[in-house]
């Protein structure tokens, strides 16, 4: 029984592959550069180009479960080839699947609707690890600049976002579901500077923006246009699914969902 995750080098696959690969499970890890990625001892790399068909063959030979990006690309773009993914997960005698998305499906979750198989949507909300972008501005200046101070999100671990999935692939009954995972509590803008500023020892000095100032500093950065639109209505009006806790983390794993405070702790060395 082999299970194939894509996305295995990215911030939430890379937590997947471990979390099997711990539970003993047979991993097959799919990327389009198997030269350049490093994963656990035991893992089978396969090369493959999620957004081309033609490239998968090899990679989901055998599978029994697969775990799903819903994009093809740097840029994020949606997969235009869902329907041919799951014909050949079908073919290959895939009974689970997971499909990590953002707000916007792609082509494969209607597919996967109109298929047989059992199919786990995982919804996150804000991932801790995206605060990660202010790092650099703590290390050079001790400072974070950003709109919104008092905006809440329940934003949650990656590694309880790959707990839920890697769940899902193993076990029956997550068929059909849709997960929308959050951390354990709701935290402003100006907590989650705190808290980080806790775990480095150093006090954080945070910095209001207004939106149309935000909306300069991401251009400034390079940030698409698009991207930008959608991080000022976001944050400006956070959605009630990303800002009420509920209990799925608990409930899929039995494990409660880590807290802000521990991720900071275990990545404050990028922000010293
Ligand atoms: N960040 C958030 O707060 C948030 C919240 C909710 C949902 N999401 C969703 O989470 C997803 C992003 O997950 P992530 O942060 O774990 O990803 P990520 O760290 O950005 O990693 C991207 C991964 O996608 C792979 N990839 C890209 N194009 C590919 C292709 N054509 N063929 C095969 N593999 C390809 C890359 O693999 P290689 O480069 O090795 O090929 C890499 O492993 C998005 O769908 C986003 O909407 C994010």
């Amino acid at each position: 029984m082999t299970i194939l995750v894509t996305g295995a080098t990215g911030t939430v696959g890379r937590h997947i592959v471990s979390h099997l690969v711990e539970a003993g499970h047979a991993v097959r890890a799919l990327t389009r550069n198997p030269g350049k990625a490093s994963f656990p001892e035991g893992v089978e790399v396969v090369g493959g180009d999620l957004a081309a068909t033609d490239t998968l063959q090899a990679a989901f030979e055998g599978v029994t479960a697969v775990h799903l990006i819903n994009f093809g690309g740097d840029d994020y773009a949606p997969l235009p080839n869902g329907k041919e993914i799951v014909d050949l997960a079908r073919k290959a005698g895939v009974r689970r699947v997971t499909v990590l998305g953002g707000w916007d499906e792609s082509t494969l979750e209607p597919a996967l609707r109109d298929s047989d198989l059992a199919w786990t949507h995982i919804r996150p909300t804000e991932f801790m690890s995206n605060l990660l972008k202010w790092a650099d501005d703590v290390r050079a200046e001790g400072v974070v600049r950003e709109p919104f101070g008092e905006a809440t999100t329940a934003l949650v671990h990656e590694a309880d976002i790959a707990a839920v999935a890697a769940t899902a692939l193993v076990e029956d009954g997550h068929g059909g579901k849709v997960y929308p995972l959050t951390g354990p509590e709701r935290l402003t803008t100006r907590d989650k500077v705190r808290i980080i500023g806790a775990a480095i020892g150093k006090e954080i000095e945070f910095v209001e923006l207004t939106p149309e100032q935000a909306r300069e500093r991401m251009a400034a950065q390079g940030m698409p246009q698009e991207l930008i639109d959608f991080m000022i209505e976001v944050f400006g009006n956070v959605p009630e699914e990303a800002n009420r806790v509920n209990s799925v983390v608990l409930d899929v794993t039995g494990h409660a969902p880590r807290t802000f405070a521990q991720w900071a702790a275990e990545n404050a060395d990028s922000f010293r």
